[in-house]
């Protein structure tokens, strides 16, 4: 099979905002306890944060960590998790139906997310909490005043502000299961109502509110549109979460479904625009996609889980080779949108739903789904560039006119790099891909990575690691056209130099 890419100079998306490479780390299962936390560990450090797993994250580049929820947060006293470790209340938590012993709270993952070179984005409890408790946290993380919570955190040991810019106003809101749920008009109410109060405290911050949980909720649409609505003047992202499946064991649809995300991101924002437009208003809304991965394999086993645990081992999918090429169509979709993507979280980081997983007391180890992430994380900053594709395209029973090539385009000017990130997803033919570049003069290429399995459902585990990538350095000659080859069903990123 044949494709093309034209790729021009001056046809270009927007700058990437690196907080599309961020994450997640909530309260459940084994994410923190067990995770990032655990003081017993042999690698754990003088605060009890495993450095094998420390060292993973770092791999992947994370820039932003979305914290403590999911979820969770929906019946979440955040104090709780503050001030003297001994005297911090073991709880009954309702999201999961677990116990927290709230021995780490922002005050422990504030000082982790230092130790991963990355920032903390906070959600406060819409569900049980209300404005105030917002308004209350705020001042704990950021005020600088001599008032009662800036001086509660000054006690429990930080004197300067932890700084957290960027806040979600709750979590998943829209969903019946969620602690507190509430209609639209009632969560666009309480969210303009605590948005006020925190900037209040805090100008500086960025505010997200809650978008859909998912692009087929049969809210979906009515709740943005109220939603913003009311929330328009007092935020600056609205957030999308989807999760994707192969229940059916059919890859071909598996793969396509990437494209789902991309209607749900255009659709979203032409929501947020109609809003714009219905205001009058000067201020464009972006998008925070601070949930999204696979998730489907551990759903069974989960219904089997004792309640009143702690820390049991909830949501650990072991992601397959094909869940991976899912993962990487998703990165290029992320990075095709980033004029208006802005953030987004892989959904989550450790043990749940994630790219690492751990062994209490035991190894740590890259799932399938680490390398596409970190390749992108790693290589996909800059200007990410509009390429013209041409290629042939399939159908299944859900998704018509899918292209087989899958593929992003990134300009690093201070490297004098393009990256281009592609997916070929036939399941049986191999493309050859001639990349045309306009305006870059002569490109040289340098180095081809690959991450290609053929069995489809090949796993890594602590014991075997069977979907590894390739790196090789390639050898053409330089010019303004170039070709190379991508296996059936394989991820890429081939990098060039002009
Ligand atoms: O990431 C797991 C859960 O998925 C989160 O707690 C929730 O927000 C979503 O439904």
């Amino acid at each position: 099979m044949n494709a093309e890419i034209l790729i021009n100079k001056n046809f270009t998306i927007a700058n990437i905002d690196n907080r599309i490479y961020g994450s997640f780390i909530e309260h459940l299962g084994r994410a923190v306890y067990g995770g990032i936390y655990e003081p017993d560990h042999e690698t754990a450090d003088d605060q009890g944060f495993r450095q094998d797993v420390l060292d993973l994250v770092k791999k992947l580049n994370v820039p932003i960590v979305r914290y403590p929820g999911g979820n969770f947060v929906s019946g979440y006293n955040w104090e709780d998790g503050t001030g003297d470790k001994t005297k911090r209340p073991r709880k009954i938590e309702l999201a999961w139906n677990s116990i927290e012993t709230n021995q780490v709270g922002i005050d422990e993952f504030q000082e982790w997310a230092k130790r991963a070179d990355s920032q903390v984005m906070m959600a406060v409890n819409l569900g049980t909490g209300g404005p105030q408790d917002a308004q209350n946290c705020v001042e704990y993380c950021n005020a600088d005043t001599d008032t009662h919570y800036a001086n509660l955190r000054r006690q429990n040991g930080f004197d300067k502000p932890f700084g957290i810019k960027t806040w979600c106003l709750g979590n998943e809101m829209d969903g019946p299961w969620q602690i507190c749920h509430k209609t639209a008009e009632e969560y666009g109410r309480i969210a303009t109502e605590a948005a006020k109060l925190m900037k209040l405290v805090d100008p500086e911050i960025e505010l997200v509110a809650c978008g859909s949980s998912g692009f087929d909720m049969s809210t979906f649409g009515d709740w943005e549109l109220t939603v913003l609505d009311h929330v328009y003047n007092y935020v600056d992202y609205v957030s999308l979460h989807q999760y994707f499946a192969n229940r059916e064991n059919d890859t071909a649809d598996f793969l396509a479904k990437s494209t789902d995300m991309d209607s749900f991101i255009k659709t979203v924002i032409a929501i947020c625009d109609v809003i714009k437009g219905k205001k009058h208003s000067d201020k464009t809304i972006n998008l925070s996609f601070d949930e999204w991965n696979v998730w489907f394999h551990s759903n069974e086993a989960d219904t089997k889980i004792e309640k009143w645990q702690v820390a049991p081992p909830m949501l650990e999918d072991i992601y397959t080779f094909e869940d991976a090429l899912v993962v990487g169509c998703i990165l290029m979709t992320l990075q095709n949108n980033c004029d208006r993507v802005k953030i987004a979280c892989l959904a989550q980081l450790v043990n749940v739903i994630a790219p690492i997983m751990t062994r209490n007391d035991g190894i740590a180890w890259a799932q399938t789904i680490f390398y596409p992430f970190m390749y992108a994380s790693a290589n996909g900053r800059g200007t990410a560039m509009k390429p013209v594709v041409k290629c042939d395209t399939y159908s299944t029973s859900a998704h018509k006119n899918v292209p087989y090539l899958e593929t992003s385009v990134v300009h690093n000017s201070e490297n004098r790099e393009l990256i281009v990130f592609a997916v070929n997803r036939s399941l049986e033919d191999q493309m050859d891909l001639e990349l045309s570049f306009q305006d870059f003069g002569s490109c040289t290429p340098l180095k081809h990575v690959e991450l290609y399995c053929e069995d489809l459902k090949a796993v890594n585990t602590g014991d075997s690691q069977a979907v590894l990538p390739t790196e090789r350095n390639l050898e053409g000659n330089a010019g303004e056209k170039q070709t190379v080859t991508l296996k059936k069903h394989s991820w890429n990123m081939i990098t060039y130099r002009y």
